[in-house]
C-alpha cells in the first residue's frame, strides 16, 4: 500500500514550484502573501486542495483518536517530497505520533517527543505491531476477574460494575508491563475507555479522545436516563486490534521493523532533546498547543488514571497570551535548529485562534526567524469538514473549513 522509498528527496525551492503550479484535485492554487510579526520579507501562502480524505486511504494503524490529531495525509505530503528512506523525521509535540507512524510506514526513521508520556504509550506499540494471534493468546491469559470489588467507585458513572473490575483487572494485568503484547493491549485499552457506541468499554459519553469529568457524565446520563451496560473488555479489545492491524500486511511489518530499530520516542519538553544528534534530522512535521484552545489536561485524565500517569506531573504548554506561545515557540524552534540538517525543513502547522484576531503562522514565523531559519512559505489545505469530522477532533475549527496553516521554514 505504501511504497517506501519511491520519492526522491527534493530541494525546497523545487515544492515552491510544485505548489504554484499544483492542481492535482482539480482547482489551482491561490499565491498570496503574509508578514512575519514584527515585520520582515514578505513570505508566500499557498492556497489549495493539496491533500483530501477522498485521496488514498490512512493505513489502519493511525486509527486511534486524539485531541486535535492532524490527518496522516499532513506529514505524508511533505515526507513523500522532502525525505528518502533512512532519513529521521522529527516531531517535538508527537500526540498520538502521526507524523512518526507515517514516516515509519514509508521507511523514514521517526522520532520525537511529547511532554505527556500518554504519547508513548498510544505510538510505540503501533511502531511495532504483534499478530492478532498474540494478541488473542494474551488476552486469555489475563485473569479478568483478578480484582473482585473495583477500587474506582467514582468511575461508575462510566462504567458497569462487572466492566469496571474487568478494567481495573487488566490495568493490574498490563498498566506498566514491558511487554510488547501487553503495550498493544494497553495502547488498545486507552483507547476503548470511553466513546459513544457499543464498541467503548463505557456507556454514551463524548467521543474518546474527551473524556468528561465524573459529574458531567453524571448529567449525560441523567439526561439520557441511561446507566451503563455491561461490557466485554476483552472482546472489544480484540475487534478494535483487528481493525488496526487491518493493513498490517508483511511489507508493513518488515518495513516498520526496519526503521523501529532506530526510532528515539521521548517523553518530554519540544524545546529539549538531547538524544537527537545535532544536525541528524532531515525534516520536521509538527503541530504546537494553540494558546490555550485545547483543554489537553481534562480531555486525557481517563486516560492517564488508565497508563497511572498524574496529569498534574504533565507540564502541557498552555498559553493565554500570545508573547508568552512566541517565546515558547522560539525555544522549541532553537532547539529544531539545533538538530535540523542543513537543507532540512520544518513544517509547523497552526490553526485559527481568537476568531481569526491573532495569526499564529505570522508569530511562527517570527519564531523560526528567530531561531536561524529562513521563512519559506504557508500552505494552506482548503478541505470542508463534516460535523463529524470536527466532532473527533480531526481539526480545531468548530467552523466547516479547514483555516489551519503550516509554516514552511529551511534550515540553511
Ligand atoms: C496539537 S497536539 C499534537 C497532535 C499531533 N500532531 C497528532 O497528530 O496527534 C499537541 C501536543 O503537544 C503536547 N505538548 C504540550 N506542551 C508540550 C511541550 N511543552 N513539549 C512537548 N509536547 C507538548 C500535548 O501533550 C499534545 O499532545
Amino acid at each position: 500500500m505504501f511504497t517506501a522509498a519511491e520519492a526522491r528527496r527534493r530541494d525546497v525551492a523545487e515544492l515552491h514550484e510544485e505548489l504554484r503550479g499544483f492542481r492535482d484535485f482539480g482547482s489551482t492554487s491561490a499565491v498570496g502573501s503574509t508578514e512575519p510579526t514584527g515585520g520582515g520579507a514578505p513570505v508566500p501562502t499557498y492556497a489549495n486542495e493539496f491533500w483530501t480524505a477522498k485521496q488514498r486511504a490512512a493505513h489502519s494503524l493511525h486509527e486511534v483518536s486524539y485531541r486535535a490529531c492532524f490527518k496522516p495525509q499532513l506529514p505524508r505530503f511533505f515526507v513523500e517530497r522532502l525525505t528518502e528512506a533512512g532519513d529521521l523525521v522529527h516531531d517535538p509535540f508527537l500526540g498520538r505520533g502521526t507524523t512518526a507512524l507515517e514516516a515509519a510506514l514509508c521507511g523514514r526513521v521517526p522520532t520525537g517527543t511529547d511532554v505527556n508520556p500518554l504519547s508513548r504509550v498510544l505510538l510505540e506499540p503501533r511502531l511495532r505491531p504483534p499478530t492478532r494471534e498474540q494478541v488473542a493468546s494474551r488476552l486469555e491469559r489475563i485473569d479478568f476477574g483478578a480484582v473482585e470489588r473495583p477500587g474506582s467507585d467514582e468511575l461508575l458513572v462510566f462504567y458497569h460494575p462487572d466492566t469496571l473490575r474487568e478494567i481495573e483487572s487488566l490495568r493490574l494485568a498490563v498498566g506498566d508491563s514491558d511487554d510488547p503484547v501487553d503495550a498493544w493491549i494497553r495502547m488498545v485499552a486507552v483507547n476503548r475507555l470511553t466513546g459513544h457506541s457499543p464498541g467503548f468499554f463505557s456507556v454514551y459519553t463524548l467521543p474518546p479522545n474527551q473524556a468528561v469529568s465524573v459529574a458531567a457524565q453524571h448529567k449525560i446520563n441523567e439526561r439520557r436516563e441511561q446507566t451503563p451496560p455491561r461490557r466485554d473488555v476483552a472482546k472489544l479489545i480484540l475487534r478494535k486490534s483487528d481493525s488496526l492491524l487491518a493493513h498490517c500486511d508483511v511489507e508493513t511489518r518488515a518495513r516498520l521493523a526496519t526503521v523501529a530499530k532506530r526510532a528515539r520516542i521521548l517523553t518530554g519538553e519540544g524545546a529539549s532533546s538531547p538524544d537527537i544528534a545535532p544536525g541528524s534530522v532531515s525534516l520536521v512535521v509538527t503541530s504546537p498547543p494553540f494558546l490555550d484552545v485545547v483543554q489537553y489536561k481534562a480531555d486525557n485524565w481517563l486516560r492517564c488514571w488508565f497508563c497511572g500517569i498524574d496529569p498534574d506531573q504533565v507540564s502541557i504548554t498552555h498559553l493565554a497570551k500570545i508573547e508568552a506561545w512566541q517565546a515558547a515557540m522560539t525555544d522549541v524552534m532553537r532547539e529544531l535548529h539545533r538538530i535540523v540538517r542543513p537543507g532540512g525543513v520544518v513544517a509547523f502547522e497552526v490553526g485559527e485562534v481568537r476568531g481569526g484576531k491573532v495569526k499564529l503562522e505570522e508569530v511562527a514565523l517570527r519564531a523560526g526567524l528567530d531561531a536561524g531559519f529562513a521563512a519559506e512559505f504557508v500552505l494552506i489545505n482548503v478541505q470542508q469538514f463534516t460535523k463529524t469530522a470536527n466532532c473527533w477532533g480531526v481539526d480545531n475549527n468548530t467552523k466547516g473549513t479547514n483555516s489551519n496553516r503550516i509554516v514552511v521554514l529551511a534550515r540553511r
